[in-house]
């Protein structure tokens, strides 16, 4: 088979591509011709297909790239050789198809016929892959290809429910973050209204995802409110949340430490609250005994500044990029520590892959049922004593803002 080589009419090539099309794993159309007769005002660069299973049945999915974004089409396997050919006729000079039998590549020529050339298959396809394919897409919460309006609104997919290229990273991240409230959504009442704050939600793009969860995706009833200093950016999130007529949902101009407007709050969620804004939301969801707290802590300068020149601490901190990183770390460590002296249970679990923030330390608290007992806290009032005298650090943010309760944990401790 090897090195295969004819010359075909375009005819003959549709017909040969619609025989091999029921082995197809990959195609590549590429190298844009110049003067290319593109529909779009942009140039495509080059188109990728792959087969996907979708809720509607088999399909292969199409990458259309363009300079600056890509697009995605999902035609029906019969109907793919002929869209692949009109790609290829109106805007490029290859194509190269890959199957189970063997590798095809094809070329225009400049009389108009296609210069094709069979060759030894180098890649394989299964029917795993295809499952595989299937199965990333239906884990997400939010699936991609359905139209989700919020999405839309706020730019991350299109009309036809495509995640725009841009967008896959703050997909992924609003996805993940609905994971992370489903795994508590067992501690949420049932019987009545969910109450919800979210300090410091700016853009709200988790706060529309959160209210979608509980409200579309769980239909249970929710009151969300969100919370952020920047008047402007309340101003639009309040409009869009009017648009999308999103029952429930309302934003709330404000500084946290200041936020009256809530009692019983059965959620806290305060996600990339700047500095100490976060040991603010904290210290409020624990004076309202919020039965779950769900914080990713940001731009931690507190401990870094007050850190003590130490010989043992100093060999870790002598760089300015280990401190900043320990110090963050070591101020959640605190924070978390605190919280369970509070009453909560804590984890801290990863709120989406390194390689898209470094800010990526989610805190899960959920209020303990049962009191914990003198020794248990005694213990846990120790540590935290223990760990800022190694750090030479006296009163962070989260001891001052919950001082009074922090106090009376003391004294019932000294007194038994
Ligand atoms: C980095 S943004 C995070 C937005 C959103 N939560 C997210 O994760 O996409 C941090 C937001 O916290 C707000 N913020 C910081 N300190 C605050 C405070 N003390 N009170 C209210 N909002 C605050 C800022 O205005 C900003 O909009």
């Amino acid at each position: 088979m090897t090195g295969l080589a004819q010359s075909l009419t375009a005819g003959e090539l549709t017909t040969k591509l619609q025989a091999i099309w029921p082995e197809f794993i990959e195609v590549v159309i590429s190298q844009p011709r110049r003067n290319a007769s593109t529909s779009t005002a942009e140039s495509l660069r080059k188109v990728t297909g792959r087969p996907v299973v979708l809720k509607d049945g088999r399909r292969i999915q199409l990458t259309l790239q363009f300079e600056k974004r890509q697009t995605h089409e999902n035609v029906l396997p019969q109907d793919a050789p002929i869209r692949c050919l009109s790609l290829l006729q109106q805007d490029f000079e290859h194509l190269h198809l890959f199957t189970k039998q063997s590798d095809i590549a094809v070329r225009r020529q400049r009389d108009g016929s296609y210069h094709w050339r069979q060759s030894r298959p180098t890649k394989v396809g299964t029917a795993t892959e295809l499952q595989v394919a299937h199965n990333r897409s239906k884990k997400y919460l939010i699936p991609e290809n359905e139209p989700c309006a919020f999405l839309t609104e706020i730019g991350v997919m299109n009309r036809e429910g495509q995640v725009l290229a841009a967008k896959q990273n703050k997909f992924r991240q609003i996805n993940r973050f609905l994971e992370l409230v489903n795994d508590v959504l067992p501690h949420l009442p049932r019987d009545r209204e969910i109450q919800v704050v979210d300090f410091g939600s700016g853009k709200s793009y988790l706060t529309f995802a959160l209210h979608h969860l509980l409200t579309r995706i769980h239909g249970r009833r929710a009151r969300i409110r969100g919370v952020d200093l920047k008047a402007d950016v309340i101003q639009n999130c309040s409009r869009i949340a009017s648009d999308l007529q999103c029952e429930g949902l309302s934003f709330h101009h404000g500084d946290i430490a200041e936020f009256k407007d809530a009692s019983q709050v059965d959620l806290m969620v305060s996600l990339h609250a700047c500095d100490t804004a976060t040991d603010a939301a904290l210290a409020q969801a624990v004076h309202w005994c919020t039965p779950v707290i769900l914080a990713v802590p940001c731009c931690q300068h507190e401990v870094a500044a007050n850190l003590k020149p130490d010989a043992v601490l100093d060999t870790l901190t002598e760089h300015g990029i280990l401190k900043e990183r320990f110090a963050a770390l070591a101020t959640d460590a605190l924070r978390v520590k605190i919280l369970e002296i509070c009453g909560y249970q804590t984890q801290i679990v990863e709120f989406i892959d390194l390689e898209h923030t470094p800010k990526n330390l989610l805190i899960r608290a959920v209020r303990r049922t049962a009191d914990i007992g003198t020794i248990s806290c005694q213990e846990l009032l120790q540590s935290y004593a223990d760990f800022k005298r190694l750090l030479g650090i006296q009163k962070p943010a989260l001891e001052r803002y919950l001082s009074d309760i922090l106090l009376k944990q003391n004294a019932e401790v000294s007194r038994e």
